[in-house]
């Protein structure tokens, strides 16, 4: 406990009345315990006498109560005369701080309203990134987290990720994704996010060009930004990114894509697309990071195998993320790395937080060793689809031609088009549903250029199908409205 002695009379008034200016300004509540005579003497330098004269000095007057020596609490009338403490100093606003210009940016990107923390609280929520939950999934990962946390080791992790997560993953992506890769070239990071945060570290010098699908995803582009970049859209259609419109020359230091599920189109890049893209990324020495952040699921057949899977000449940077396929907030992600870049990437992850919490990634191990994780997986893959059917009937019944949905089979959100809005007429459209307990979102904040349709991204993961159903109807009310 932090007390300042005034060194004016003999020293056990000096501690009872720095003890009073405590209780009184309520840096000391009713109920608080004081601490231990003997401790509080060493901490103080202080005989234990003089402790001792100060708390009995308090008793006497009534600030405090119980058996000196034995257990001393503030009293509870003290509540009544605490004044609260003096007003903080005046803080200079931000707009006036001197901040470094990464600093300044990252504020200007900010969201003050987190994409949906204003529709806490509506009946249906149609963010998008919201997890599907699954009772099942939270009692495996009870146990996993439990038994992790009664063999952790107390040491810092291994940067790079503890081996048995790296092992598990390669497995999982030998499996599920079609990458052959080896411990030694997977890095465990803390979401997607860190990952784009670390490539920008790795890879980018300040003004650095970098090539974004458009529409993307948001969080890359304000990242990206905020670090420096010089950041440039490239067209998407039906089949994904047009490669067609590559940039030429060497200009272009970084390309992030989404191929398994275009983020927010749901377009699936077609193969030819593809190996002009790994032709195009060689021949410009940029490097490609693919995000596949939701190619686990599809729907209509087997997911495709990942971009990084026809990578033959090390140009691929991939990105895999826990949030999807459990929960975002386990913070847990993973990057398969080119050689030639390994080092460099741990060593700045390294530098950046020297490794991810050890019992979660411990645990997480065990969660897909254990099989509890594709038991879920395949739960969920069943579950999502179910919810995605109930969508999309309830908006061909309560939309009609209003909503025109872009094609995807894969995913955990669909896109829809307002063909006959204008983007004010769907921003008013999204305030009235709001009034109506409904949560959507506009596509528009996820574009560089501006859409020349308004749309909305609907994530249906948190919806059973009913209140999709019931989202829906409301939906088709507000647009007739
Ligand atoms: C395209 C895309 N990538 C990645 C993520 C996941 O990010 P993180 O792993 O940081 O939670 C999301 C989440 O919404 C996303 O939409």
């Amino acid at each position: 406990m932090f007390v300042q002695l005034d060194e004016r009379g003999p020293r056990y008034l000096q501690l009872a009345r720095a003890l009073k200016q405590a209780i009184l300004d309520g840096r000391c509540t009713p109920a608080t315990r004081l601490p231990a005579t003997r401790v509080f003497a060493r901490d103080l330098g202080l005989s234990r006498n003089t402790v001792l004269a100060a708390y009995e000095q308090l008793a006497a007057e009534g600030f405090i109560e119980g058996r000196v020596g034995s257990g001393c609490y503030v009293a509870a009338f003290a509540a009544a005369t605490a004044k609260p403490a003096a007003a903080p100093p005046l803080r200079l606003r931000t707009s006036k701080l001197r901040l470094a210009r990464r600093g300044r940016r990252a504020l200007d990107l900010y969201d003050r309203a987190i994409p949906g923390r204003q529709y806490r609280g509506l009946r249906y929520n149609l963010q998008y990134g919201l997890p599907m939950t699954n009772p099942q999934l939270a009692s495996a990962w009870r146990r996993e987290l439990n038994h992790a946390a009664a063999h952790a080791e107390m040491d810092y992790p291994d940067p790079q990720g503890i081996v048995a997560l790296r092992r598990e993953v390669c497995a999982y992506l030998a499996r599920r994704r079609g990458i052959l890769a080896a411990p030694e070239d997977v890095l465990i990071v803390s979401g997607t996010q860190q990952a784009f945060a670390l490539a920008a570290d790795v890879l980018l010098d300040d003004g650095d060009r970098v090539l974004l699908e458009d529409p993307h995803y948001r969080g890359a582009r304000q990242l990206l930004q905020a670090r420096g970049a010089d950041v440039r859209g490239c067209r998407v259609d039906g089949e994904g990114l047009v490669t067609v419109a590559l940039p030429r020359g060497k200009s272009t230091r970084l390309a992030v894509v989404t191929p398994s599920h275009q983020f927010p189109t749901g377009a699936v890049l077609s193969l030819p697309r593809r190996m002009h893209l790994l032709d195009w990324a060689q021949r410009s020495d940029c490097w490609l990071i693919e995000d596949d952040y939701d190619g686990e699921f599809r729907y209509d057949a087997r997911p495709l195998a990942a971009l990084k899977s026809l990578d033959r000449a090390d140009r691929v940077v991939y990105i895999g993320t826990f949030s999807k396929v459990l929960f975002p907030s386990l913070r847990l992600g993973y990057m398969v790395l080119p050689p030639g870049l390994r080092q460099a990437f741990v060593a700045a992850k390294w530098l950046c937080d020297r490794g991810c919490p050890a019992i979660e990634q411990a645990a997480l191990a065990g969660l897909i060793a254990s099989g509890a994780f594709e038991r879920h997986l395949r739960q969920a893959a069943k579950a999502l689809k179910a919810r995605r059917t109930a969508l999309l009937a309830a908006i061909k019944r309560y939309a009609g031609d209003a909503v025109e949905v872009a094609d995807s089979c894969a995913g955990m959100h669909i896109l829809a088009w307002l063909p006959r809005m204008s983007h004010a007429q769907s921003r008013a459209l999204v305030e009235r549903a709001q009034a109506r307990g409904l949560g959507l979102y506009l596509v528009a904040p996820y574009c560089l250029k501006p859409l020349p349709r308004p749309g909305l991204l609907l994530g249906y993961a948190d919806l059973p199908p009913a209140d999709l159903q019931a989202a829906m109807r409301i939906l088709g009310e507000c647009l007739r409205a």
